[in-house]
This record gives structure tokens, C-alpha cells and sequence, in this order.
């Protein structure tokens, strides 16, 4: 008697802990945007996942980014987060730039094929065999001797690309990673920076010292806890002007009016606003903002990306293959497993963004062909609506779809190429 009284109790503290613990219900519906871009896709779309890419909040973000970056310091679009010709030379035209930060041989080649006037920064130091192989592939108009600076982190690397310039018969402009803090690379002192400018100072007709960059997504991204930010900014602002000031004192023949000092990136750029050193500013994720630049020196900037994807089954609530008995138990205490929706392809980077409140289920599994997403009975959700998820990051998630659909004003107005691989 007494037992059956205290397992009795037991059950009772169980449930009303259930039930304190129980999740409250997320659903919703579209909000307008959302309601309105699914119309359109279900109308005029091509019915298998995608990337909608939005022009009108493509522009908001290139005007926040103008009213940053002013002359003289100059904007460099960041290739590997907005893949795509068309998208790049859209930028151009409308931020007022030819530069650009390439990161990736066959990006490289294709810009120099198809931005034909545009001046590239290598963002990464490239195997010398990658270099070879541009030069090997360039039909095109661009001048790399003019408009092609190669990155380079140390003096191993700096000699390698001196014998290919010998092999090549070729004048190469080098630009030298600094490290300003990130501790990604780069060089890290004076001694090592002095062997490397000697270098190309004794060989000029092979060679031509072009700048610096050092890149600092550390100083936005580390917790406040930890470092203060204006403290990281002295730090990378002082590092910077360091090796500057080295440079300019010691080798006086490789300064010049033209001398490119690159930095920052979508996390930082808008804390450069007051600084006088650096004259080119890298930015590329920001001008689409996927969630992982959801950060608070990116707060005027607006999601600009969207994969969509058609619902292919709209059921009731989710049922985990062989363990009915449980999919009951939770759906009893879970509102928001009522609904069960499978969508076409899945398990991307990225999450989901429209109708309110759907989630992945981790016991059913994630899945790339159809993946099941639950939502509660408030998800307004049927077969062939979208559902909207916003990208993680930019870079991988934009070549995975085909070409970019691209809408503004709620329709769709055009579809652009990514790069090839
Ligand atoms: C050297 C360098 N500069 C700038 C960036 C900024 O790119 P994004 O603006 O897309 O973050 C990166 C990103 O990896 C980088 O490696």
C-alpha cells in the first residue's frame, strides 16, 4: 500500500515535470514577404530546391556598405561568398569597384576571363603549381602584371613563385600576408618580412612588392569576456602599422602611391570607418548575410538569400518508423510535432527560416532527398508550398543549386550562373 502511494507520487512529479518542461508551440505562418514569394515560385518557379537571391535587399546592403566604405579607402568583393559573374559584376556596378578577392584557381581564371577589367587580390597564399596553371589557362585580355596580385606568406613560398616568374618569363606582383592577430598565417615578424622584401628588391625585373593584407575576423567574433574590442583593434591596427612602417623606412624603392593595404571582412569592415592606414577593404558574405554573420557589427544588414524548396508531403503528426508507441508519447508532449512535412532534398547548411517554426527532426534523421521537417497544427504549411531556409554561410551553400534565381519586387526577373568547380 504504501509503495503503490509513493510510486504513485513518483509518476506525478514525473508528469508535472513533463509538463513544466514541455516545449511551448512555435508555429505560425508566412509572414508577407515570405507569403508573397511563395506565390510566386508556386506560379513561376522551377519546383525543385533553389537559391533565391533577393536584388532589392541585395541593394539595401550595398548601400550600407557604401556609406562605410568611402574614398579613398576602396571595396574589394570577396569572390568565394557571392560566386557568381553575374552577381560580381552587379556589385560593380553598383558599389563603384573592379576589385576583387579571389580564392580559388578556377574562380581566378574565370574572373580573368570574364571581369576582363578587374583588379584580384588572392585572399590565401596558392600552391605555386595552382599559379602555373592560371597562367597556363589565361586567353583572356588581363594583364597580370597589371591587375593580378598574388598573396604570399613566407619566404619559401616567395621563391618558388620567383622561379616560376623565371620559368615563366613573367613579371609577378606580390602581395604579403601579415599576421595582424588571427594567427591564421602570415608573416609574424620584421626579420621574416625583411628576407622576403630583400628578395623581390633583388630581383625587380621578377618581382614587384604590392602590399599587405592582414585579416581580423577575430576582433568581431571573440567574446567580449575575453577581450575587450577596442583593445583587439589596437592590436591589429598597431601589428599592421608595424610592418608598414618597417617596409616604408627600409625599402623606400618598393613604396609607391599605388601600394595596396588590404584588410578586414564582412565581421570587421564597418570598424574601419575612422581608420587612415588601410586603403582596401574585403567584403563579400555580408552583402547576402547568412546566419553566421548575424553579428552586431553586421546589424544594418539584411538576409538577402534564400534556399526555397517545394513541401512533397504534408502529413499529420511525425511517426518514427517502428516505435509508434514513442512518436505517440512524444507527440502527446511536444506541440510542436503535430504536423509532419517531407521537402524536396534537405540537410544543408542552413536553417529554417518561413513558415514560423519548423524543425528538424533528429531521431527520424536528416536526409538530402527528402527531409522531414515538423512543425505544430499552427504551421500553415500544404504539398507544393515552399518552405524557406536562410544558409548557414554563402560560399558552399550557393554552388549547390544550379543557377541563382533571382527576384526583386517579389518576382522573378532573372537566373545567373555559379562559377564552375
Ligand atoms: C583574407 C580574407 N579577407 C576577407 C574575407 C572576408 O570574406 P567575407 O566578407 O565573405 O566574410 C575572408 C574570408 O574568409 C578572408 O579569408
Amino acid at each position: 500500500m504504501r509503495l503503490g502511494v509513493i510510486l504513485l507520487l513518483l509518476l506525478g512529479v514525473v508528469v508535472a515535470l513533463a509538463m513544466m518542461l514541455r516545449p511551448h508551440d512555435d508555429g505560425g505562418g508566412y509572414d508577407d514577404y515570405f507569403r508573397a514569394l511563395n506565390a510566386t515560385l508556386r506560379a513561376h518557379g522551377p519546383a525543385r530546391p533553389m537559391l533565391v537571391l533577393d536584388l532589392d535587399r541585395l541593394d539595401e546592403n550595398i548601400r550600407v556598405l557604401r556609406e562605410s566604405i568611402r574614398p579613398p579607402k576602396q571595396f574589394r568583393v570577396v569572390d568565394k561568398s557571392l560566386p557568381s559573374i553575374p552577381l560580381v559584376r552587379y556589385i560593380f556596378e553598383k558599389a563603384g569597384t573592379n576589385r576583387v578577392m579571389s580564392f580559388h584557381q578556377p574562380f581566378l581564371s574565370q574572373v580573368a576571363e570574364q571581369l576582363k577589367g578587374s583588379q584580384i587580390l588572392l585572399g590565401k597564399p596558392m600552391p605555386v603549381r595552382s599559379a602555373e596553371q592560371f597562367y597556363a589557362e589565361l586567353r583572356s585580355s588581363f594583364d597580370p602584371e597589371r591587375q593580378l596580385q598574388w598573396l604570399i606568406d613566407t619566404p619559401e613560398r616567395l621563391e618558388e613563385y620567383r622561379a616560376l616568374a623565371d620559368r615563366l618569363g613573367r613579371k609577378l606582383r606580390i602581395n604579403v600576408e601579415i599576421d595582424v592577430g588571427l594567427h591564421r598565417g602570415g608573416v609574424q615578424d620584421t626579420a621574416t618580412l625583411d628576407r622576403m622584401l630583400a628578395t623581390i628588391a633583388a630581383h625587380p625585373e621578377r618581382l614587384e612588392f604590392t602590399g599587405f593584407m592582414g585579416y581580423d575576423p577575430h576582433v568581431a567574433k571573440l567574446p567580449s569576456w575575453a577581450r575587450s574590442r577596442a583593445s583587439l583593434i589596437k592590436e591589429v591596427r598597431d601589428t599592421y602599422r608595424g610592418y608598414v612602417d618597417f617596409a616604408r623606412q627600409k625599402y623606400p624603392q618598393l613604396w609607391n602611391e599605388r601600394i595596396t593595404l588590404n584588410g578586414a571582412g564582412s565581421p570587421t569592415y564597418r570598424l574601419y570607418e575612422d581608420d587612415t592606414l588601410l586603403n582596401d577593404l574585403s567584403v563579400g558574405s555580408a552583402l547576402v548575410k547568412p546566419t553566421d554573420f548575424d553579428l552586431d557589427t553586421l546589424a544594418p544588414h539584411v538576409p538577402a538569400m534564400f534556399i526555397a524548396t517545394p513541401v512533397l508531403k504534408a502529413g499529420a503528426s511525425a511517426r518514427l518508423p517502428g516505435l509508434d508507441w514513442l512518436s505517440r508519447l512524444l507527440d502527446w508532449w511536444n506541440p510542436n510535432l503535430a504536423r509532419t512535412f517531407f521537402i524536396y532534398g534537405g540537410y544543408w547548411m542552413a536553417h529554417p527560416e518561413s513558415p514560423k517554426g519548423l524543425h528538424n527532426n533528429s531521431m527520424f534523421g536528416r536526409s538530402s532527398n527528402q527531409e522531414m521537417l515538423n512543425g505544430s497544427a499552427k504551421v500553415e504549411l500544404g504539398v507544393d508550398d515552399y518552405v524557406f531556409l536562410r544558409p548557414t554561410q554563402s560560399e558552399a551553400v550557393m554552388l549547390q543549386f544550379g543557377d541563382l534565381v533571382i527576384v526583386r519586387g517579389g518576382a522573378i526577373v532573372d537566373s545567373w550562373p555559379v562559377f564552375r568547380q
